[in-house]
Parts: C-alpha cells; sequence; structure tokens
C-alpha cells in the first residue's frame, strides 16, 4: 500500500513575542487512499497546524520550516506557488470546524458551491454548475436541494452550514479531504449522517480522510488508524483497535481515561492533572514529563518515537509498561 500523503520531518514555525513556538515539531505521517486517519489530542496540541501545513494554508508571519510533504509522489514544499493553489481544493480540500467564517454572508449557497464548481473547472458557467450544485447539497443530506441553493448563510441552520461547507470542499472531488472538527456543531444524528457520507465517499472513491476530532468514540467507529498529538509532536499512532484497547503511551492513555464511554457513563473519569507545557519554553526530552506517571529521571533526555509493536509507534522510553 503506497501512501497518497506522506510527511516526514514536518516542523512549522510561528515567532511570538516569547520567541519561536514549533507548533509541529518533527511530525510523519501517512495517509493511504481509501484509509481514515483519526488525529486526537487536547487542544493546542498543534492538529490543525501540522494539516493546514500539508494544505499549503499556513499563514504568515508562520511558516514550515523542514520537512517533506509528498501528495501523490510530488513534494509539495518544491511545487510553484500556483500548481499548489491548483492542487488545493481539486486534489486536498479542507473541510473546517467553523461553517460560518468559511462561507460568504454575501452569496447564495447555490453561487458559492457554482463559483467552486467553475473554479475547479468541473463546469463552464456558473448556471451549468447548479445541476452538479444542488447534487452536491444532496449528498451531504440537505432536503429540497435544489431550492436551497437560492438560500443565503443565514437561512441556513447551523448543521445545514456545517453540510454546505463540506459539500464545497467535495465540490472538486479531492482525493484527500481533511476534515477538522467538521462535525462538533452537529447534533448526534447529522453527525452519524456526515460521517457516513465520508466513510462512503472512503470506500468508494478511494477518499483519503484525515479526520481531526476531540471525539475518540468517531475515530474508533471511522478510522482505522489513529495518531495522538501532544505540544506539535506525534506520541502515537497504530491501529486504532490497538491503541483504545492497550496504548503504548501514557499520554494516550490519560485521553481515554478523562472521556465518558457510551457504555459506562456512570464510569468516574479522570482528567490528565497538569498543563500542557509552554511551547516557547520547551527542551529536548519528552514534553510529557511533567504530567506523566511513570517519569524517570531519563524521560529528560530526547524521545524519539520508535516501534512499539507491528505498525505502531510510541514516543515514550517506558512504551511497553504503560497498561
Ligand atoms: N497563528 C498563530 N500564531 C502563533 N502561534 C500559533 C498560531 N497558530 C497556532 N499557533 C500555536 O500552535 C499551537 C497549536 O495550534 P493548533 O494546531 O491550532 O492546535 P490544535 O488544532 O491541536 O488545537 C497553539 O497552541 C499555538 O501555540
Ligand atoms: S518518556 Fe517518560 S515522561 Fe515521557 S511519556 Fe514516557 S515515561 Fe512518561
Ligand atoms: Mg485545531
Amino acid at each position: 500500500m503506497s501512501a497518497l500523503l506522506e510527511v516526514r520531518g514536518l516542523r512549522t514555525v510561528f515567532p511570538t513575542r516569547r520567541g519561536p513556538v514549533a507548533a509541529a515539531d518533527g511530525v510523519d505521517l501517512t495517509i493511504a487512499a481509501g484509509e481514515a486517519l483519526g488525529v486526537v489530542g487536547e487542544s493546542g496540541s498543534g492538529k490543525s497546524v501540522t494539516f493546514l501545513s500539508v494544505l499549503g494554508l499556513v499563514r504568515p508571519p508562520g511558516r514550515v520550516v523542514a520537512g517533506e510533504i509528498r501528495f501523490d509522489g510530488r513534494d509539495l514544499r518544491r511545487l510553484p506557488r500556483a500548481e499548489l493553489r491548483a492542487l488545493r481544493g481539486r486534489q486536498m480540500a479542507l473541510a473546517m470546524q467553523d461553517a460560518l467564517s468559511a462561507l460568504n454572508p454575501a452569496f447564495t449557497i447555490g453561487q458559492q458551491l457554482c463559483e467552486t464548481l467553475v473554479a475547479h473547472g468541473l463546469a463552464r458557467t456558473e448556471a451549468e454548475a447548479r445541476p452538479q450544485a444542488a447534487a452536491l447539497l444532496d449528498k451531504v443530506g440537505i432536503p429540497s436541494a435544489a431550492q436551497r441553493l437560492d438560500d443565503y448563510p443565514h437561512q441556513f441552520s447551523g448543521g445545514m452550514r456545517q453540510r454546505a461547507m463540506i459539500a464545497i470542499a467535495l465540490a472538486g472531488r479531492p482525493r484527500l479531504l481533511v476534515a477538522d472538527e467538521p462535525t462538533t456543531a452537529l447534533d448526534v444524528t447529522l453527525r452519524a449522517q456526515v460521517l457516513d457520507l465520508l466513510d462512503d465517499l472512503r470506500r468508494q472513491d478511494g477518499l483519503a480522510l484525515a479526520l481531526i476530532t476531540h471525539d475518540l468514540a468517531v475515530v474508533a467507529e471511522r478510522c482505522a488508524r489513529v495518531m495522538v498529538m501532544y505540544a506539535g509532536q506525534v506520541v502515537e499512532s497504530g491501529p486504532t483497535a490497538e491503541v483504545i484497547v492497550a496504548p503504548r503511551h501514557p499520554y494516550t492513555r490519560g485521553l481515554l481515561e478523562s472521556l465518558p464511554r457510551l457504555e459506562d457513563p456512570d464510569r468516574p473519569l479522570h482528567p490528565i492533572p497538569g498543563q500542557v507545557p509552554d511551547l516557547a519554553r520547551v527542551d529536548a526530552g519528552c514534553r510529557f514529563r511533567n504530567r506523566c506517571p511513570l517519569a524517570v529521571p531519563d524521560c529528560a533526555k530526547p524521545v524519539p518515537l520508535a516501534e512499539a509493536g507491528v505498525g505502531r509507534l510510541s514516543r515514550c522510553i517506558r512504551a511497553a509498561e504503560v497498561a
């Protein structure tokens, strides 16, 4: 299985008043066609920055300073700007958490969808794009799609706006979709509907999916593989079913214990004590060590992401002892 997306040693830095901050610091990841990778980690762990870097959407003064980002064999960091722009949207697309800011309030949903279809060369004129636009809205589960094309974003409910944004992201028939907390604003039923749609596209069209989410239950159901991020680094990755049952990093263990479980809602929750380290102040040692129940003096030395079983990686010197 060769990967559609292959990222090695990605480092993305933001200058801040307190010094440079590497929001993604040596990130490696791969996603194959037809595969869904779940990306989890507390807020601020670098999930969005990692994938904005992949898509070439990091806003200056933020900058990708190191690493290789290969999409379908091509090194995106060496691609001319215009070619990267052509790839984005058409081959790689982003669906964000915040549908309100992604949609333009001054144009109808139909205008925005049609414009996108024309921009991707899938129709010559916006009028010609209308049937495709209606089909896309229908695909994301918006009833009476053809009529709703003439609505403005404010006439849509939050859930519908979220789905309209996903429709726009899908308009160019991308091969890779980065879905950054795409269902946060949706209720349980709509969430399942959107995730079902993404599942279908993955299975039928071979869509590669990066699903960034707080919801480990969603990852468990929808993603064969999971990657856990902490303080700008990948700390664990592997087959979801195995990682959830037997994590190989104390942070993953902590995340699992801090989440409610559907089948056992009364189980006491244990939030991870302590704070995420200040990225402007991190040293070369394990970034989790101020919160880690297994920490020993050697954890102050650099800890590489190392093999921890078949297809599994962990950035912990005591990976085998995590129960
Ligand atoms: N525009 C920015 N300017 C400065 N720092 C930023 C910027 N965007 C992100 N960061 C830094 O990167 C960290 C990770 O951000 P992000 O990738 O958005 O986290 P996540 O998506 O995991 O919640 C933030 O905590 C912050 O330190
Ligand atoms: S390397 Fe040490 S501090 Fe870091 S997670 Fe493993 S045991 Fe904990
Ligand atoms: Mg984010």
